[in-house]
């Protein structure tokens, strides 16, 4: 009797504390890690936590996937919470680069390891690992498709030219804009390529939090400003595919010319579907799966205690580290090669993007 009441002392105890902390790996008794995404509203977040679970999962380990819903301090939340229940290691693409510092310090202090997860988190040391697809070079696929589309090293005149960047707080968006400017800056300064809005800075053309609306807003406005009077857009230069809907939305109500070039990123469904209709040019495709892959590779490495692949030790600075990064390829996609890249590999079905 007297056993049995301290063996359920013991228990309670042992189950108290393991609702305060979370503990370890809960009931499943395997590793837990967290994986923190930014939101569920655009497409690309919902594929990446998906994979993610999926793929760690089959190789044995408890997920804890949380969406921040763009609300930074949401986010913040989600990730002590992390910390606090017991995760091996954190996986996370930051809403905002800069605002997860103190829940990346409480990591560090239980010596979590943490893997940024396409976006790099900014201004803080705890950041172990980098997992993305190389960002400059999106930017340089975008800017050399409309170089070599418009042939522009034998134009004998001048084609106009808008930008549309990503979001401020997100570390890629400059990389992207960079890469297509430093492709195109030539050509603009020789005059074969002309911004007429004048808007040719990032700080200029950016999208906070990469919204769809935010872009089809300035579009309209850039529209209703400069072409109302006849003048053609020849190019609209757009970082990512959630940009290029709304300038594209702009473009169909506000505007009256000949179609424009216009670029993206992502292969969304909206955008492939569009690219098809003759809306969209291009986009790159940055394949989800290979990057879910990747990263669970470099958890089990670190759990593991094995070395961690890396394949770029100097591009990404967080502003306190060179944070050890792995890149993988993107591709360029149009559609005269969506049937082989996203349909014959299984990304989507036709019926995705019908
Ligand atoms: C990602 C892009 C995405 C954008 C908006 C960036 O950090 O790298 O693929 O289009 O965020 O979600």
């Amino acid at each position: 009797m007297k056993a049995k009441k301290i063996l359920g002392t013991i228990l309670c105890a042992a189950m108290a504390f393991t609702a305060l902390t979370g503990c370890a790996a809960g009931g499943s008794g395997k590793n837990k890690v967290g994986v923190s995404m930014p939101t569920k509203d655009l497409q690309r977040w919902n594929q990446d936590g998906d994979n993610m679970k999926k793929e760690l999962e089959a190789a044995g380990y408890e997920v804890d996937l949380q969406y921040a819903n763009n609300d930074v301090a949401t986010q913040l939340s989600q990730v002590e919470n992390m910390v606090n229940s017991g995760c091996k290691v954190i996986v996370i693409a930051a809403i905002e680069g800069s605002s997860l510092g103190t829940a990346l310090d409480k990591a560090a202090a239980k010596k979590i390891p943490i893997i940024a997860y396409d976006r790099l988190l900014m201004d803080n040391a705890n950041v172990d690992y980098y997992a993305t697809f190389d960002n400059y070079m999106v930017g340089t696929i975008q800017g050399t498709y409309v170089k070599e589309t418009l042939d522009l090293d034998n134009a004998s005149g001048t084609y106009n030219i808008e930008f549309t960047a990503g979001d401020p707080g997100d570390n890629n968006a400059g990389f992207f804009f960079n890469g297509a400017y430093d492709v195109l800056k030539p050509y603009i300064e020789k005059g074969t390529l002309n911004i007429v809005s004048g808007q040719k800075t990032f700080e200029e053309v950016a999208t906070p939090s990469w919204k769809t609306e935010t872009a089809q807003s300035r579009a309209e406005n850039i529209l209703s400003t400069y072409y109302a009077d006849g003048t053609n857009v020849d190019v609209w230069l757009c970082s990512n595919d959630s940009t290029a809907l709304g300038v594209e939305n702009a473009l169909a109500t506000n505007y009256n010319g000949s179609y424009p070039i216009i670029t993206g990123q992502d292969c969304d469904k909206a955008n492939v579907k569009n690219m098809l209709a003759g809306k969209q040019s291009m986009s790159v495709f940055k394949d989800t799966r290979t990057l879910a892959s990747q990263v669970v590779k470099m958890v089990g490495q670190i759990l593991k205690g094995e070395t961690v692949d890396v394949n770029d030790t100097t591009t990404y600075n967080n502003g306190k580290k060179v944070v050890p990064s792995y890149l993988c390829s993107p591709v360029f996609a149009d559609a005269n090669n969506y049937q082989k890249i996203l349909i014959d590999s299984g990304y989507y079905t036709t019926a995705d993007i019908s």
